[in-house]
């Protein structure tokens, strides 16, 4: 049945007339990809283009049953019972609801009015669905300026529905990629910051209260900028707690700068702490100062203790003033640093000896860690050298190899002088001199072997006497190793002799020659065919 033309009408023009101004409407909404603007110029322009005196849209909201409209752009919405009124009667039932008037028409709802404020002669509702006919809310439009809505009007209001629902549905989708493009983006930054925190703790083993300890203090300050001074003898790992304070903090996107204070001559301190202009004497270029290169991030001043009076007195004036200005520099330039500090002298006892400046001292000691001793914290040796070997092994290409049970005595027993540094250095010189895949107590080195009270000369014995106490003879030595890697061979190829040979890199007749010197030959034979 055609519409019925309403007779000319004295506000609006035929609706052939308004076609350019639709089509235009429909340009916009293609290009509209934000929701809420783009519900706001619907309802503008169907106010406009049907002469009526405002529109809403709602979205249906199924779990709820509950349709929802903004009355105005960046207005909180209005939430009511879908199963109500016009609108909802579209939106549910996907009718087109025309009311003459609302003060006869029992399907008009007049809670939305009370809410708003506002008075509802007649209204027009359509339903807003989608190209594969789901419906997802109501499109609405209210008192029309002259008389009442027609069937052009209806018309015209399922046509800008239909395109609506298109943009509506591009725009929710668009505005759902990238919350979840959001979410996903911070969750990575906060995983990545978790990650490095932890990945950073967890670079610090050990398993005694003291270590410990240390972790928990690292954990307590990890989002905090608190400056911190380390101190302990060489090689107890102040560097890498350091490290960790660092990759842990809300600072740790950002640069990590190590000085080593005792390697700064008196004539490049204050260009290397704080940067040089360009042309400051000829042929130099301007250059940034650890400061600079560590804003926003951690300065890490190691040997603090053998920093010279004169570099005493300007980093101190640097970290109260907070500013700096480079050699030949004219402006004071702002710093952003965390200081970490570190050194293996007591401080304390340089302050009272006026080798440093006490302000100095209480401007860097406000959260203080203890790095221990090696031989402090014994119980932890097993794991850190077991650690240190596996690692050094797999870093130089070698199998892996582990600690006898005649070695690990002997390690931690030892006193370490040189801390876990020195650790890690015999686990390194084993990971590529030891010969066999299990360490032996003779593969230790001198230092170690003779740590136990050992006179002085017993260092300088001659081999004669040191295979006296039980040390192999080559020969015996290569025996042993031919002896286990026969047999491990012949295990993990569960007897297969010709995979055994592959994996030893021998011939199969070099390796049955080899089981019948060592009298193995048998045993093979019986092990690769039981029953
Ligand atoms: N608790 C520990 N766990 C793992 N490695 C450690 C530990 N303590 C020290 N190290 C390692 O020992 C070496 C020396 O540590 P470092 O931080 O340079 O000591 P320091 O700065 O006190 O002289 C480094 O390779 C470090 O990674
Ligand atoms: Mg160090």
């Amino acid at each position: 049945m055609p519409p019925a033309r309403r007779a000319a009408d004295p506000i609006l023009p035929a609706l052939a007339e308004r076609l350019p101004a639709i089509l235009h409407l429909c340009q916009r909404l293609n290009a509209e990809r934000d929701l809420p603007t783009l519900l706001d110029l619907l309802a503008r322009e169907a106010a406009r283009l049907l002469g009526a005196e405002r529109a809403s849209i709602f979205l249906l909201d199924r779990e709820r049953m509950e349709l929802e409209t903004h009355v105005a752009l960046g207005s909180e919405p209005i939430r009511f019972d879908a199963r109500r009124g016009a609108a909802g009667a579209a939106a549910l039932r996907g009718e087109t609801v025309n009311i003459r008037d609302t003060r006869t028409d029992t399907r008009f709802y007049s809670g939305v009015d009370a809410t708003l404020g506002y008075r509802t002669r007649n209204l027009l509702a359509v339903p807003l669905s989608t190209h594969q006919g789901e419906i997802m809310g109501a499109f609405e439009v209210l008192n029309r300026r002259r008389g009442f809505f027609g069937a052009e009007d209806e018309e015209l209001l399922r046509a800008l529905a239909a395109q609506a629902a298109v943009a509506i549905e591009t725009a929710q989708l668009v505005s759902e990629l990238q919350s979840h493009r959001d979410r996903l983006l911070t969750e990575n930054v906060q995983l990545r910051k978790e990650v490095h925190g932890r990945f950073a703790r967890a670079s610090i083993l050990g398993t005694s209260p003291r270590i410990q300890q240390l972790v928990r203090i690292i954990e307590q300050i990890h989002d905090t900028s608190v400056d911190v001074l380390i101190t302990g003898e060489s090689g107890t790992g102040k560097e890498l707690v350091a490290r960790a304070i660092h990759y842990s903090s809300p600072r740790s996107a950002a640069a990590f700068v190590a000085l080593n204070c005792a390697a700064l001559p008196e004539s490049l301190i204050e260009s290397e702490l704080f940067g040089i202009e360009r042309g400051v004497a000829t042929g130099v270029e301007r250059r940034p100062g650890k400061f600079e290169e560590a804003s926003r991030g951690t300065l890490f001043l190691d040997e603090i203790g053998d920093l010279s009076a004169a570099a005493q007195a300007k980093i101190l004036r640097v970290l109260q003033e907070r500013t700096l200005e480079r050699v030949g520099g004219r402006k004071p330039i702002p710093v952003d640093v965390r200081i970490v500090a570190a050194t293996n002298k007591r401080l304390e006892s340089e302050v009272e000896r006026g080798a440093f400046r006490a302000d100095l001292f209480y401007r860097l000691n406000v959260v203080r860690i203890e790095t221990a001793p090696l031989r402090e914290i014994a119980s932890d040796i097993p794991l850190l050298a077991g650690h240190f070997l596996a690692r050094h092994c797999r870093e130089f290409g070698r199998p892996a190899k582990v600690l006898g049970p005649g070695a690990l005595p002997e390690l931690v027993e030892y006193p370490w002088p040189g801390n876990v540094r020195e650790l890690e250095n015999e686990m390194k010189r084993l990971a590529v001199l030891a010969p066999g895949r299990v360490v032996e107590p003779a593969d230790l080195s001198e230092a170690i072997r003779s740590r136990r009270g050992a006179p002085a000369g017993a260092l300088r014995r001659g081999a004669d006497e040191a295979r006296a106490e039980g040390s192999p003879t080559l020969p015996e030595a290569v025996e042993a190793i031919e002896r286990r890697m026969l047999a491990e061979a012949l295990a993990a190829s569960a007897g297969n002799q010709v995979r055994a040979a592959r994996a030893l890199g021998v011939s199969r007749q070099g390796l049955i020659k080899k089981l019948k010197r060592y009298d193995l030959y048998r045993a093979a034979r019986r092990r690769a065919r039981p029953g």
